[in-house]
Order: C-alpha cells, then structure tokens, then sequence
C-alpha cells in the first residue's frame, strides 16, 4: 500500500488490510510505505490513527518508511493510492523487471477507474472518515478477488 508521505492514507489501508487479513484467516502480508522521504521513522497522522481506532484497528506502532526496490520484489502486489504515487513509483522502478505488480488500488473497487484516494493532509478531521470507507470498502474487493479460500 504506498502513498506519498506513508502517514496518511496508505497507513490505515496497511491497518484495515491487516484486520482482514486476521478477520478472514489469510496467509498474506501486507506493508505500507511512501514515495516520498520526510516523514520516515513517524507514526501515522493522528486522524488516521483516530480514525482507525474507532473502528477497533490499532495502527499506533506503524512507523512511516520510504518504497525502496526491494519492495517491488517482494511483494505480489503494489498498490498506488494516487496518480501522483503511481508516477513515482514508475520513476524509482523503472528499472525493475516487476513493474507490472503496480497498480492503481482503486482500480480494484471498479476496474480501469484509475482513480485516486483523495489526500486528507491537508484536510479535517472530516477529511479522514470518507477516505477510511473508501478504503474499507477496496481492501474488501481486494480480499473478495484474490482469497483462494473463498468463504468471505
Ligand atoms: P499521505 O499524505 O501521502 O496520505 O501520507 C501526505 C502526507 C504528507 C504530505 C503530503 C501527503 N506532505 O506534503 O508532507
């Protein structure tokens, strides 16, 4: 789950992924990280943090971190919140042979949306709510598509 900063939105979307993947008994792993460097070693924003904990998910322990290569290697899937993220992520892994694991996170709520979560930092903390249900609602499709179990 990569966003910029890796304080916001891509935080709660590592959190609720996680919850999940407890909840319906997955053998996957599940990261987030961000393209940009200036918050590394930071838990995530408040709000996301407030927002998350009324939904009974604890993301208090997650530090901020930077996408890096081995990342793209790693993982099955990289999920780019934003058009922006997905650009950057283009720009650092240009080079990598595993570039076709990225995609737009919102293209698996509705297929070739290319849409982006709406970045609350400059927002309320009205701003984090809408952007939680958002994500909720992907990491659901995501769980639903991809879970080789099929009891959800
Ligand atoms: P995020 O939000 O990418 O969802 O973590 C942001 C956090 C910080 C900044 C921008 C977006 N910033 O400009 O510092």
């Amino acid at each position: 789950m990569v966003c910029l900063g890796n304080i916001c939105r891509s935080p709660i979307a590592e959190g609720v992924m996680r919850h999940k993947i407890e909840q319906y008994q997955l053998s996957w792993n599940v990261d987030s990280a961000g393209t940009e460097s200036m918050h590394v070693g930071q838990a995530p924003h408040q709000y996301s943090q407030k927002v998350c904990k009324v939904k009974g998910i604890d993301i208090s322990t997650q530090k901020a971190r930077q996408i890096s290569l081995e990342d793209l290697e790693k993982y099955d899937k990289i999920y780019a919140m934003a058009d922006d993220v997905f650009d950057d992520i283009l720009r650092i892994g240009k080079d990598s042979p595993h570039m076709k694991k990225v995609d737009y996170f919102l293209n698996e709520l509705k297929s070739g949306s290319y849409g982006s979560v709406p970045d609350p930092w400059y927002g309320d903390e009205e701003a984090f709510l809408p952007v939680y249900e958002m994500i909720d609602e992907t990491c659901e499709a995501i769980v639903k598509k991809y879970n080789k179990k099929k009891h959800v």
